[in-house]
């Protein structure tokens, strides 16, 4: 299994987004976590397109796209021609959730599904072959420096289990309170890849952090 890092710059600072940027360059982070949040399906407003695209200019690394935003499909190709490499939708955001995925892969770009921590992961049984990842959320979507679900840890389980009974590969990413206290424990039980903001950017030192999460 892998053991990726993707820093959220949800809790970068805003006004030296450049020097954050050069900073996840320089880590040894894998990719970089960018949540886009409209106000109505999550109560915050984030950013969008063109901060996306200002990111990728700078950005050596995937660019790991987090839709917490209604009608999500209306945005996949926006997204894509920003520069994102995988976009990640909600399943209580969407109707369709076969069908945004093809769209996804029509696009050439990776495809996952993000569940809410009340969703249980049965939902994606008949999904999951499709799927290059899914995130589980371990805190209720919409702000950085919550504290993290314990419950998560048995979705991971249950998770992994139908992907074994599946014969399936998609990545298993988790999103939220995500520390260097849980990482181990997460990465043990089965995640792929782990998404941390303030954890990363309000240490002292980020890019140690980022080496401390993986280890
Ligand atoms: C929350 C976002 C997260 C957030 C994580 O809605 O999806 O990616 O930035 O922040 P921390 O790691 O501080 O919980
Ligand atoms: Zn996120």
């Amino acid at each position: 299994m892998a053991r990726l890092i993707a820093p959220s710059l949800l809790s970068s600072d805003f006004l030296h987004l450049s020097d954050d940027v050069k900073m996840v360059n320089e880590s040894s982070a894998d990719w970089f976590h960018l949540d886009v949040m409209d106000g109505r399906f999550v109560p915050n407003i984030s950013f969008g397109i063109p901060v996306i695209q200002a990111i990728h200019r700078e950005a050596e690394k995937p660019l790991d796209v987090h839709l917490m935003i209604v009608e999500p499909e209306h945005y996949f190709e926006a997204f894509k021609n920003a520069g994102a490499d995988i976009i990640t939708f909600h399943y209580e955001a969407s109707t369709h959730i076969h069908r945004a995925v093809q769209m996804l892969k029509s696009l050439d770009v990776k495809a996952g599904v993000v569940l809410n921590p009340h969703t249980p992961v049965s939902v994606l049984e008949d999904i999951i072959g499709d799927l290059d990842l899914v995130l589980l959320m371990s805190v209720n979507p919409g702000f950085g420096g919550q504290k993290f679900i314990e419950r998560t840890y048995r979705k991971i389980e249950k998770l992994r289990e139908m992907i074994e009974r599946e014969n399936v590969s998609p990545l298993v990413e988790v999103d939220g309170g995500v520390n260097i206290e849980n990482a181990h424990k997460l990465f043990d039980i089965g995640a792929d890849v782990l998404v941390a903001g303030n954890a990363v950017f309000k240490a002292q030192d980020p890019k140690a952090t980022i080496e401390l999460l993986k280890k």
